[in-house]
Protein backbone atom coordinates (compact mmCIF):
# COMPACT_ATOMS: atom_id res chain seq x y z
CA UNK A 1 0.00 0.00 0.00
CA UNK A 2 0.95 3.71 -0.77
CA UNK A 3 1.84 5.87 2.11
CA UNK A 4 -0.69 8.51 2.55
CA UNK A 5 0.18 12.08 0.83
CA UNK A 6 1.17 14.32 3.60
CA UNK A 7 1.01 17.84 3.59
CA UNK A 8 4.27 19.62 4.77
CA UNK A 9 2.26 22.40 6.27
CA UNK A 10 0.48 20.23 8.94
CA UNK A 11 3.17 17.44 9.30
CA UNK A 12 6.50 17.53 9.29
CA UNK A 13 8.94 14.20 7.69
CA UNK A 14 9.99 12.32 10.53
CA UNK A 15 13.25 9.73 9.34
CA UNK A 16 12.99 6.25 9.94
CA UNK A 17 15.70 5.36 12.42
CA UNK A 18 15.87 1.69 11.97
CA UNK A 19 16.67 1.88 8.63
CA UNK A 20 19.24 4.59 8.73
CA UNK A 21 20.46 2.21 11.63
CA UNK A 22 20.80 -0.78 9.12
CA UNK A 23 21.81 0.46 6.09
CA UNK A 24 25.25 2.00 8.34
CA UNK A 25 25.00 -1.64 9.66
CA UNK A 26 24.80 -2.89 6.11
CA UNK A 27 27.54 -0.52 4.57
CA UNK A 28 29.74 -1.64 7.18
CA UNK A 29 30.09 -4.96 5.96
CA UNK A 30 31.76 -4.05 3.29
CA UNK A 31 35.72 -3.68 4.42
CA UNK A 32 34.60 -5.17 7.58
CA UNK A 33 37.64 -5.91 10.24
CA UNK A 34 37.84 -8.44 12.98
CA UNK A 35 37.73 -5.66 15.22
CA UNK A 36 35.10 -4.20 14.28
CA UNK A 37 36.24 -1.80 12.06
CA UNK A 38 36.11 -1.06 8.48
CA UNK A 39 38.98 -1.21 5.69
CA UNK A 40 37.76 0.32 2.39
CA UNK A 41 41.20 2.85 1.36
CA UNK A 42 39.80 4.85 -1.17
CA UNK A 43 39.59 3.10 -4.85
CA UNK A 44 40.23 -0.09 -3.87
CA UNK A 45 38.26 -3.05 -4.38
CA UNK A 46 36.12 -2.47 -1.05
CA UNK A 47 35.10 1.58 -1.87
CA UNK A 48 34.11 0.00 -5.15
CA UNK A 49 31.65 -2.45 -3.36
CA UNK A 50 31.06 0.78 -0.75
CA UNK A 51 29.70 2.80 -3.83
CA UNK A 52 27.74 0.24 -5.74
CA UNK A 53 25.86 0.13 -3.19
CA UNK A 54 24.96 3.95 -2.38
CA UNK A 55 24.66 4.16 -6.20
CA UNK A 56 22.02 0.72 -5.74
CA UNK A 57 20.35 2.48 -3.03
CA UNK A 58 20.24 5.57 -4.61
CA UNK A 59 18.63 4.51 -7.62
CA UNK A 60 16.14 2.57 -5.74
CA UNK A 61 14.80 5.49 -4.47
CA UNK A 62 14.21 7.29 -7.65
CA UNK A 63 17.85 9.59 -7.58
CA UNK A 64 19.65 10.17 -11.05
CA UNK A 65 23.37 9.29 -10.12
CA UNK A 66 25.94 11.55 -11.89
CA UNK A 67 29.84 10.71 -11.67
CA UNK A 68 32.17 13.33 -12.50
CA UNK A 69 35.86 12.99 -13.57
CA UNK A 70 37.33 12.85 -9.47
CA UNK A 71 34.63 10.08 -9.15
CA UNK A 72 32.88 12.40 -7.16
CA UNK A 73 29.18 10.50 -6.98
CA UNK A 74 25.60 12.76 -6.66
CA UNK A 75 22.53 11.32 -6.06
CA UNK A 76 19.95 13.67 -7.41
CA UNK A 77 16.31 14.23 -6.15
CA UNK A 78 14.50 16.50 -8.07
CA UNK A 79 12.28 19.25 -6.72
CA UNK A 80 9.62 21.59 -8.19
CA UNK A 81 11.91 23.48 -9.61
CA UNK A 82 14.45 21.79 -11.23
CA UNK A 83 16.67 24.34 -12.85
CA UNK A 84 17.22 25.65 -8.89
CA UNK A 85 20.81 25.32 -7.52
CA UNK A 86 20.47 21.78 -5.64
CA UNK A 87 20.72 21.66 -1.65
CA UNK A 88 24.08 19.62 -0.94
CA UNK A 89 24.66 16.99 1.81
CA UNK A 90 27.18 14.41 1.63
CA UNK A 91 30.40 13.00 3.12
CA UNK A 92 32.93 10.02 1.86
CA UNK A 93 32.60 6.56 2.37
CA UNK A 94 36.13 5.64 2.05
CA UNK A 95 38.14 4.85 5.57
CA UNK A 96 41.48 4.89 7.66
CA UNK A 97 43.68 1.68 7.19
CA UNK A 98 41.75 0.99 10.43
CA UNK A 99 39.44 3.42 10.30
CA UNK A 100 35.35 3.05 12.06
CA UNK A 101 32.02 2.34 10.28
CA UNK A 102 30.86 5.39 10.81
CA UNK A 103 33.41 8.44 10.24
CA UNK A 104 31.94 9.55 6.87
CA UNK A 105 29.63 6.68 6.07
CA UNK A 106 27.84 8.48 8.85
CA UNK A 107 26.86 11.77 6.49
CA UNK A 108 26.60 9.85 3.43
CA UNK A 109 23.50 7.44 4.80
CA UNK A 110 22.15 10.07 6.56
CA UNK A 111 22.14 12.12 3.10
CA UNK A 112 20.07 9.44 1.76
CA UNK A 113 17.82 8.98 4.66
CA UNK A 114 16.54 12.27 4.22
CA UNK A 115 15.72 11.27 0.41
CA UNK A 116 13.97 7.71 1.30
CA UNK A 117 12.03 9.86 3.83
CA UNK A 118 11.05 12.73 1.86
CA UNK A 119 9.88 9.43 -0.76
CA UNK A 120 7.79 8.27 1.90
CA UNK A 121 6.35 11.30 2.65
CA UNK A 122 5.88 12.37 -1.20
CA UNK A 123 7.41 15.24 -0.49
CA UNK A 124 8.19 17.53 -3.12
CA UNK A 125 10.82 20.24 -2.12
CA UNK A 126 10.94 23.54 -3.81
CA UNK A 127 14.68 23.30 -4.88
CA UNK A 128 16.54 19.57 -5.60
CA UNK A 129 18.54 17.75 -3.38
CA UNK A 130 21.65 15.94 -3.79
CA UNK A 131 23.83 13.46 -1.56
CA UNK A 132 27.32 13.72 -2.39
CA UNK A 133 29.96 11.36 -1.61
CA UNK A 134 33.43 12.87 -2.28
CA UNK A 135 36.23 10.64 -3.18
CA UNK A 136 39.58 9.75 -0.91
CA UNK A 137 38.47 12.41 1.88
CA UNK A 138 41.22 10.91 4.04
CA UNK A 139 44.41 11.53 2.03
CA UNK A 140 45.43 8.25 3.84
CA UNK A 141 46.00 6.40 0.09
CA UNK A 142 46.38 9.36 -1.85
CA UNK A 143 47.48 12.28 -0.14
CA UNK A 144 46.68 15.00 0.80
CA UNK A 145 43.19 14.88 2.09
CA UNK A 146 39.79 16.14 0.81
CA UNK A 147 40.91 16.01 -2.77
CA UNK A 148 38.35 15.39 -4.92
CA UNK A 149 36.18 18.28 -3.11
CA UNK A 150 38.97 20.39 -3.52
CA UNK A 151 39.20 20.31 -7.26
CA UNK A 152 35.36 20.55 -7.24
CA UNK A 153 36.48 23.77 -5.07
CA UNK A 154 39.06 24.89 -7.73
CA UNK A 155 41.64 25.01 -4.70
CA UNK A 156 43.07 22.13 -6.99
CA UNK A 157 43.37 21.57 -10.85
CA UNK A 158 42.31 18.63 -12.47
CA UNK A 159 45.51 17.34 -13.32
CA UNK A 160 46.85 17.55 -9.66
CA UNK A 161 44.06 15.51 -8.30
CA UNK A 162 44.16 13.08 -10.71
CA UNK A 163 48.16 12.53 -10.75
CA UNK A 164 47.97 11.73 -7.35
CA UNK A 165 50.05 8.23 -6.37
CA UNK A 166 49.84 6.35 -3.58
CA UNK A 167 52.84 4.41 -2.40
CA UNK A 168 52.93 1.56 -4.82
CA UNK A 169 53.26 4.48 -7.25
CA UNK A 170 49.64 4.08 -8.77
CA UNK A 171 47.59 7.47 -9.12
CA UNK A 172 44.61 8.59 -8.70
CA UNK A 173 42.98 8.25 -12.04
CA UNK A 174 44.65 4.79 -12.70
CA UNK A 175 42.28 3.54 -9.92
CA UNK A 176 39.66 5.15 -10.47
CA UNK A 177 39.25 3.87 -14.07
CA UNK A 178 40.07 0.48 -12.26
CA UNK A 179 37.37 0.43 -10.46
CA UNK A 180 34.85 1.74 -12.78
CA UNK A 181 34.29 5.49 -11.19
CA UNK A 182 36.48 7.52 -13.74
CA UNK A 183 32.75 9.58 -14.57
CA UNK A 184 32.07 11.64 -17.52
CA UNK A 185 31.29 15.02 -15.80
CA UNK A 186 33.43 18.09 -15.29
CA UNK A 187 34.39 18.42 -11.54
CA UNK A 188 32.72 21.44 -9.80
CA UNK A 189 29.99 24.24 -11.71
CA UNK A 190 27.52 22.58 -10.33
CA UNK A 191 25.40 25.16 -8.73
CA UNK A 192 24.73 24.70 -4.93
CA UNK A 193 22.24 27.12 -3.21
CA UNK A 194 24.10 25.26 0.22
CA UNK A 195 25.46 22.63 1.38
CA UNK A 196 25.29 20.64 4.99
CA UNK A 197 27.36 17.67 5.92
CA UNK A 198 26.92 15.21 8.83
CA UNK A 199 29.65 13.95 10.75
CA UNK A 200 30.47 12.03 13.79
CA UNK A 201 32.56 14.29 15.77
CA UNK A 202 35.72 12.10 16.24
CA UNK A 203 36.73 13.56 19.65
CA UNK A 204 35.33 13.95 23.11
CA UNK A 205 33.31 17.00 23.44
CA UNK A 206 30.12 16.51 23.17
CA UNK A 207 29.92 13.12 25.33
CA UNK A 208 31.68 15.38 28.18
CA UNK A 209 29.23 18.10 27.93
CA UNK A 210 26.13 15.73 27.50
CA UNK A 211 25.37 17.68 23.91
CA UNK A 212 23.67 15.55 21.40
CA UNK A 213 23.95 17.96 18.63
CA UNK A 214 26.97 20.20 17.99
CA UNK A 215 26.83 23.64 15.58
CA UNK A 216 29.75 23.38 13.60
CA UNK A 217 31.00 26.87 13.77
CA UNK A 218 34.21 25.94 11.62
CA UNK A 219 37.45 23.97 11.18
CA UNK A 220 41.01 24.24 12.56
CA UNK A 221 43.91 24.56 10.19
CA UNK A 222 46.19 21.90 8.81
CA UNK A 223 49.39 21.92 7.25
CA UNK A 224 50.83 18.41 5.94
CA UNK A 225 54.76 17.65 5.78
CA UNK A 226 56.53 14.88 4.47
CA UNK A 227 60.14 14.84 5.69
CA UNK A 228 63.07 12.45 4.47
CA UNK A 229 66.25 11.73 6.14
CA UNK A 230 69.47 10.51 4.65
CA UNK A 231 72.26 9.06 6.62
CA UNK A 232 74.27 5.60 5.62
CA UNK A 233 73.63 2.55 6.15
CA UNK A 234 76.20 0.42 8.29
CA UNK A 235 76.86 -3.13 9.75
CA UNK A 236 75.46 -2.80 13.22
CA UNK A 237 78.27 -4.56 15.09
CA UNK A 238 81.55 -3.31 13.57
CA UNK A 239 80.79 0.16 13.07
CA UNK A 240 81.67 2.46 16.47
CA UNK A 241 79.13 4.71 17.60
CA UNK A 242 81.21 7.86 16.83
CA UNK A 243 81.18 6.59 12.82
CA UNK A 244 77.44 6.63 12.65
CA UNK A 245 75.28 8.67 10.51
CA UNK A 246 71.74 6.63 11.51
CA UNK A 247 68.63 7.96 9.72
CA UNK A 248 66.61 6.79 12.76
CA UNK A 249 68.20 8.56 15.87
CA UNK A 250 67.91 11.87 13.50
CA UNK A 251 63.61 10.87 12.82
CA UNK A 252 63.35 10.27 16.84
CA UNK A 253 64.71 13.42 17.96
CA UNK A 254 62.17 14.82 15.11
CA UNK A 255 59.18 13.02 16.32
CA UNK A 256 59.92 14.29 19.88
CA UNK A 257 60.00 17.63 18.52
CA UNK A 258 56.59 17.18 16.76
CA UNK A 259 55.55 16.12 19.97
CA UNK A 260 57.11 19.26 21.76
CA UNK A 261 55.48 21.90 19.03
CA UNK A 262 52.29 20.58 19.96
CA UNK A 263 52.01 20.97 23.46
CA UNK A 264 54.13 24.33 23.51
CA UNK A 265 50.91 25.94 21.50
CA UNK A 266 48.00 24.53 23.97
CA UNK A 267 45.28 24.82 23.99
CA UNK A 268 43.91 24.13 20.60
CA UNK A 269 47.32 22.41 18.64
CA UNK A 270 47.95 19.34 17.60
CA UNK A 271 50.94 17.64 16.50
CA UNK A 272 51.33 14.60 15.05
CA UNK A 273 54.03 11.41 13.06
CA UNK A 274 51.71 9.26 11.72
CA UNK A 275 53.86 7.59 9.28
CA UNK A 276 57.79 6.47 9.75
CA UNK A 277 59.32 4.51 7.13
CA UNK A 278 63.08 3.00 7.95
CA UNK A 279 65.06 1.67 4.94
CA UNK A 280 66.41 -0.75 4.67
CA UNK A 281 64.74 -2.35 7.68
CA UNK A 282 67.00 -4.69 8.76
CA UNK A 283 68.17 -5.50 12.22
CA UNK A 284 71.95 -5.68 11.93
CA UNK A 285 71.34 -2.69 9.22
CA UNK A 286 71.68 1.00 11.05
CA UNK A 287 69.34 2.61 9.09
CA UNK A 288 70.35 4.92 5.85
CA UNK A 289 67.07 6.15 5.29
CA UNK A 290 63.50 7.40 7.04
CA UNK A 291 60.69 8.72 5.41
CA UNK A 292 58.33 10.13 8.23
CA UNK A 293 54.77 12.32 8.00
CA UNK A 294 54.47 15.57 9.97
CA UNK A 295 50.45 16.54 10.60
CA UNK A 296 50.45 19.86 12.28
CA UNK A 297 46.79 21.61 13.05
CA UNK A 298 45.33 24.38 15.02
CA UNK A 299 42.13 27.14 15.04
CA UNK A 300 44.39 29.77 14.27
CA UNK A 301 46.00 30.93 11.37
CA UNK A 302 49.26 32.90 13.01
CA UNK A 303 49.58 29.83 15.61
CA UNK A 304 49.62 27.46 12.96
CA UNK A 305 52.26 29.67 11.33
CA UNK A 306 54.57 29.79 14.55
CA UNK A 307 53.83 25.94 14.64
CA UNK A 308 55.10 25.52 10.77
CA UNK A 309 57.76 27.99 11.40
CA UNK A 310 59.20 26.11 14.86
CA UNK A 311 59.10 23.22 12.82
CA UNK A 312 61.26 23.82 10.23
CA UNK A 313 63.95 25.71 12.85
CA UNK A 314 63.91 22.28 14.99
CA UNK A 315 64.67 20.38 11.47
CA UNK A 316 67.25 22.44 10.10
CA UNK A 317 68.76 22.34 13.74
CA UNK A 318 68.97 18.25 14.02
CA UNK A 319 70.35 18.27 10.27
CA UNK A 320 73.37 20.47 11.17
CA UNK A 321 73.86 18.12 14.97
CA UNK A 322 73.84 14.97 13.32
CA UNK A 323 75.15 15.19 9.53
CA UNK A 324 72.25 13.68 7.75
CA UNK A 325 70.37 15.13 4.91
CA UNK A 326 67.04 16.09 5.58
CA UNK A 327 64.43 17.78 3.38
CA UNK A 328 61.36 18.82 4.60
CA UNK A 329 58.20 19.36 1.94
CA UNK A 330 54.95 21.00 2.71
CA UNK A 331 52.55 19.17 0.00
CA UNK A 332 49.55 20.54 1.80
CA UNK A 333 47.54 23.67 3.72
CA UNK A 334 44.00 23.35 4.52
CA UNK A 335 43.46 27.22 6.16
CA UNK A 336 41.51 27.77 9.32
CA UNK A 337 37.22 28.13 8.09
CA UNK A 338 34.28 29.29 9.38
CA UNK A 339 30.90 28.25 8.43
CA UNK A 340 28.15 30.54 7.03
CA UNK A 341 26.08 32.01 9.85
CA UNK A 342 22.88 31.32 7.87
CA UNK A 343 23.46 27.06 7.53
CA UNK A 344 24.39 27.30 11.47
CA UNK A 345 21.22 29.15 12.61
CA UNK A 346 18.69 26.82 10.52
CA UNK A 347 20.87 23.78 12.01
CA UNK A 348 20.62 25.61 15.48
CA UNK A 349 16.56 25.94 14.66
CA UNK A 350 16.15 22.51 14.04
CA UNK A 351 17.77 21.20 16.89
CA UNK A 352 15.63 23.50 19.14
CA UNK A 353 12.45 22.68 17.55
CA UNK A 354 13.17 18.86 18.39
CA UNK A 355 14.25 20.00 21.86
CA UNK A 356 17.85 18.47 21.12
CA UNK A 357 20.81 19.38 23.72
CA UNK A 358 23.48 21.20 21.55
CA UNK A 359 26.26 23.14 21.24
CA UNK A 360 28.46 25.48 18.99
CA UNK A 361 31.92 23.43 18.28
CA UNK A 362 34.86 23.90 16.19
CA UNK A 363 35.99 21.01 14.11
CA UNK A 364 39.16 19.39 15.15
CA UNK A 365 39.07 16.84 12.02
CA UNK A 366 39.09 18.27 8.25
CA UNK A 367 36.20 17.67 6.08
CA UNK A 368 34.74 18.22 2.59
CA UNK A 369 32.17 20.81 3.94
CA UNK A 370 35.59 22.79 4.34
CA UNK A 371 36.73 23.07 0.73
CA UNK A 372 32.54 23.25 -0.42
CA UNK A 373 32.20 25.86 1.87
CA UNK A 374 34.71 28.39 -0.94
CA UNK A 375 31.57 27.96 -2.84
CA UNK A 376 28.68 27.61 -1.38
CA UNK A 377 26.72 28.40 2.05
CA UNK A 378 28.22 25.83 4.28
CA UNK A 379 27.08 24.06 7.63
CA UNK A 380 28.17 20.84 9.30
CA UNK A 381 26.04 18.75 12.11
CA UNK A 382 28.19 16.60 14.69
CA UNK A 383 26.74 13.92 17.02
CA UNK A 384 28.46 12.62 19.52
CA UNK A 385 30.87 9.38 19.48
CA UNK A 386 31.99 7.31 22.15
CA UNK A 387 34.81 8.26 24.39
CA UNK A 388 35.47 10.56 21.29
CA UNK A 389 37.32 7.86 19.49
CA UNK A 390 37.87 7.82 15.69
CA UNK A 391 40.22 6.91 13.35
CA UNK A 392 39.91 3.33 15.47
CA UNK A 393 38.01 0.55 14.41
CA UNK A 394 36.47 0.50 17.58
CA UNK A 395 34.69 3.81 16.60
CA UNK A 396 30.98 3.79 18.12
CA UNK A 397 28.11 5.69 18.23
CA UNK A 398 24.30 5.83 20.01
CA UNK A 399 21.41 4.38 17.45
CA UNK A 400 19.34 7.55 19.30
CA UNK A 401 22.71 10.16 18.50
CA UNK A 402 22.06 9.21 14.91
CA UNK A 403 18.27 9.22 14.99
CA UNK A 404 18.73 12.56 16.38
CA UNK A 405 21.53 13.74 13.68
CA UNK A 406 19.36 12.13 10.50
CA UNK A 407 16.40 14.50 12.14
CA UNK A 408 18.35 17.39 11.91
CA UNK A 409 19.81 17.20 8.45
CA UNK A 410 16.40 16.78 7.28
CA UNK A 411 15.09 19.37 9.05
CA UNK A 412 17.60 21.44 7.69
CA UNK A 413 17.65 20.67 4.18
CA UNK A 414 13.81 21.30 3.83
CA UNK A 415 14.45 25.31 5.53
CA UNK A 416 17.38 25.32 3.06
CA UNK A 417 15.68 23.91 0.00
CA UNK A 418 12.25 25.69 0.36
CA UNK A 419 14.25 29.49 1.14
CA UNK A 420 13.07 31.28 -1.65
C1 LIG B 1 40.35 13.67 8.21
O1 LIG B 1 40.00 12.57 8.59
C2 LIG B 1 41.36 14.42 8.94
O2 LIG B 1 42.52 13.99 8.95
O3 LIG B 1 41.01 15.40 9.59
MN1 LIG C 1 35.40 11.86 7.89
MN1 LIG D 1 38.55 10.31 8.77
Amino acid sequence: MNPPQVQPLYCEPKINPERLWDSLQEMSRIGATDLGGVRRLALTNEDKRGRDLFVDWCQAAGCTISIDQMGNIFARREGADSSAPAVMTGSHLDSQPTGGRFDGTYGVLAGLEVIRTLNDYRYVTHAPLEVAVWTNEEGTRFPPAMIASGVFAGVFDLTYGLSRTDRDGLTLAQELRRIGYAGPREVGGRRVRAYIEAHIEQGPILEAERRTIGIVSGAQGQRWYEISLTGQEAHAGPTPMTYRRDALVGAARIVQQVNRIGQSYLPGACATVGVLEVYPGSRNTIPGRVFLTVDLRHPEEETLAKMDLELRDCVDEIANASGLTISLEQIWHSPAIRFDPTCMRVISNAAARLGLTRMSIVSGAGHDACYLSRVAPTGMIFIPCERGISHNEAESIRAEDAAAGGQVLLMALLELAERG
